[in-house]
């Protein structure tokens, strides 16, 4: 028999279409969220799944389903994954790298700049009907072109990143991450390695592009704020909880940073109601990935590593497995 899949979540129906052409296809087309233990239990009998950022996987969901042997993750990020479960039980975990870089750093770009010149503050102002004449100081904000563009966080996405600010806008790029890039990428993509305390002091604007783990929860909170310029601006497009929603919310209100972008947040889709009463910050639903060709680009990778590993008993194409890893037969 073929294997069975699950598609946890609704996605692009030639992808589903094609994934039947390999296996036995469970999928959501209604696209309810399962609970922990409603996935857990549609995952019986399934020998691969095909999950998004927000399904929750760890070891519990790998050890009451024996027969699973690789979960397709359609994003970049994998904090829903406990990797270690998933290398201890041998499950290949995969992610989507690569396919989304050029599309999600023209967002993280686009928000950047949405900040600086209060392009969502004016927009409201204007469908609220407010205004009625051109005055020399409205929304004047903070210019892009010629300032000092800081990332935390120096993967493919800030590299991408750096080098619209670097090459387009004639920003002086600076970052900081645990390790450095090679001199030759730094000088390819035009940024210079800093610490994070002079990271925070020099950006102009700062845009994040870590990936979500423990240690960096609340990286950026009221300490760090602190630490940076009166008119500076904050995005972050990395993951919710690396920022600290509340001290964030507080310091624009306060007026401690000029403005923020944010297309991620703790605990979303809900999101901390301070943000929705300060103006100076533009708010977007996690879209950072979402052109049409960049989606079915992720759904077809993720599709690939399913029929990589359970159609033709390869490896997957973009596994996220870390260490000693010896897959479940
Ligand atoms: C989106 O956040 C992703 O990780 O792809
Ligand atoms: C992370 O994987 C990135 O692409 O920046």
């Amino acid at each position: 028999p073929r294997p069975a899949i699950l598609i946890a979540r609704a996605v692009f129906p030639e992808i589903v279409e094609q994934l039947r052409e390999h296996f036995e296809v469970e999928h959501n087309p209604d696209d309810v969220i399962y609970s922990k233990a409603e996935l857990t239990q549609r995952l019986q009998g399934k020998a691969g799944a095909f999950t998004t950022g927000g399904d929750r996987v760890d070891g519990e969901v790998l050890a009451a389903n024996p027969q699973l042997r690789i979960v397709a993750n359609m994003a970049v990020g994998y904090n829903n994954f406990d990797i270690a479960a998933f290398n201890a039980a041998g499950v290949w975990a995969t992610n989507t790298p690569d396919v989304l870089t050029e599309s999600t750093a023209d967002f993280g770009f686009a928000l950047m700049m949405a900040a600086a010149r209060r392009m969502a503050e004016s927009e409201h102002f204007l469908r609220r009907g407010e205004w009625k004449k051109w005055a020399y100081d409205m929304f004047a904000g903070g210019d892009v072109h010629g300032s000092t563009l800081g990332i935390l966080g120096m993967g493919r996405i800030g590299q991408a990143i750096a080098k619209r600010g670097h090459h387009g806008f004639g920003m002086k790029v600076v970052y900081h991450n645990r390790s450095r890039l090679p001199a030759e990428t730094e000088a390819a993509v035009g940024a210079t390695w800093v610490d994070k305390a002079t990271l925070l002091a020099q950006a102009d604007h700062l845009v994040l592009v870590l990936p979500y783990t423990p240690e960096n929860h609340h990286c950026i909170a009221a300490a760090e704020i602190a630490q940076m310029k009166p008119t500076a601006t904050l995005t972050n497009i990395a993951r919710g909880g690396i920022v600290d929603d509340a001290a964030l919310a507080e310091a624009l209100r306060a007026g401690r940073i000029a403005a923020a972008g944010l297309d991620v947040f703790e605990g979303e889709p809900a999101l901390n109601p301070a943000l929705l009463t300060v103006p100076n910050v533009v708010l977007t639903p996690h879209i950072a990935s979402a052109t049409v060709a960049t989606r079915r680009a992720m759904a077809q990778l993720a599709a690939d590593n399913l029929i990589a590993v359970l159609g033709r008993g390869a490896a997957p194409l973009t596994p996220i497995n870390a260490g000693p890893f010896t897959p479940r037969a």
